[in-house]
């Protein structure tokens, strides 16, 4: 059958914290298939910094990290007036449907979860109600928008896997209220490994900041970064077990270039890892160099940038009430 013109796109719904700086691993992993989906669904993205406070904040600093985020996923591509783009904390229904929903959520289930697990641990003189509840407000997040699919990380698997549990008990309490999500995960750069340790995945909090590379990074800084990732004592660039160093280089450069390993193997061959690490690297940094510009140019002009966040969340609103209202009708508050 063709598809009709009247036939309803899916709903996308996704979230990104503000913390600093983004890493090639969330860009490639969030933001890049994010302005690549706009087309195909209908998407809801967002600054997370509700979520954001679990883990002390400094005020100003918080303020700061929540524009520029929003900023960047401008810069990346994100179009306002494809999709909805706006800061979690302007609208009210988020924190309002995580008080509900968190009535339909058994502290068991909380306790299960790894992320909560880990963060407690890290974080083992802090551990606050909120970080015990972010998984009902990340539900809330996506049940808000009725949103079908949600792009994530496999790190985020299991909360999705969460919100469906909430959104069928509650549906089967109360009826047809939330639409089922399902994860949606990027293709290329799923795990995008540190720099320096290609055991482990690369993270922003890293205390080695060669670990990562970062998209706000100067450019001779990501080439740099590239040159002195940590390999192997071979020297063929090709793509095999046992050469995790190599291979997360392979997966950047295939995820940047659009190219196969094989023609990553044929492109480099005769040629040492210190060719590849550069050409690496200056792929990443002529990638970001236009993101870069049209970053400074929106961070240039705040109050444009505060105008976009506010209609962002104008039209977020009416979306999430209309659900809120539902669910606040068959709950019961009068
Ligand atoms: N918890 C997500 C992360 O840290 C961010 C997030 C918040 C999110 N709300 C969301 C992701 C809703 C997807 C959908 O990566």
């Amino acid at each position: 059958m063709e598809p009709s013109v009247t036939e309803k796109k899916k709903i996308v719904l996704s979230g990104i914290q503000p913390s600093g700086l983004i890493t090639i691993g969330n860009y490639l992993g969030a933001v890049k298939t994010w302005s690549e989906i706009q087309e195909k669904y209908n998407c809801v993205f967002m600054i997370a910094n509700l979520h954001a406070t679990t883990v002390r904040q400094d005020p100003a600093v918080l303020r700061k990290n929540t524009l520029e985020a929003f900023a960047v996923l401008l810069a990346c591509g994100i179009d306002p007036e494809r999709s909805i783009v706006f800061i979690q904390s302007h609208v009210p229904a988020h924190a309002e449907l995580t008080w509900a929903l968190s009535c339909y959520t058994q502290f068991g289930e909380l306790s299960r979860m790894t992320q909560f697990k880990d963060k407690s641990a890290r974080y083992a003189d802090n551990i606050n109600a909120g970080l015990f509840n972010y998984p009902v407000l990340m539900a809330s997040d996506i049940l808000l928008y009725q949103a079908g699919l949600v792009p994530v990380g496999e790190d985020q698997k299991q909360h999705v896997e969460l919100t469906r549990d909430i959104a069928g008990r509650f549906n089967g309490l109360y009826g047809n209220v939330f639409t089922m999500p399902e994860c949606l995960f990027p293709k290329a750069g799923k795990r995008i490994m540190s720099l320096q340790d290609p055991a482990k995945k690369m993270s922003k909090s890293d205390p080695n900041p060669k670990g990562y590379a970062a998209l706000l990074d100067d450019r001779d800084v990501i080439i740099k970064k590239f040159k002195s990732a940590v390999t192997d004592s071979e020297t063929a660039v090709r793509f095999a077990e046992g050469k995790a160093g190599i291979n997360n280089l392979m997966g950047i450069y295939s995820a940047f270039t659009g190219k196969s390993y094989e023609e990553i193997e044929a492109e480099f061959a005769g040629h040492g890892y210190g060719d590849f690490k550069l050409a690496v690297g200056e792929t990443v940094a002529d990638a970001f160099a236009p993101i870069k510009a049209e970053y400074a140019r929106l961070m240039d002009d705040k109050e444009y940038l505060k105008k976009l966040a506010a209609e962002g969340a104008e039209k977020a609103n009416r979306i999430a009430r209309r659900t809120l209202d539902k669910v606040y009708r068959k709950i019961g508050y009068l």
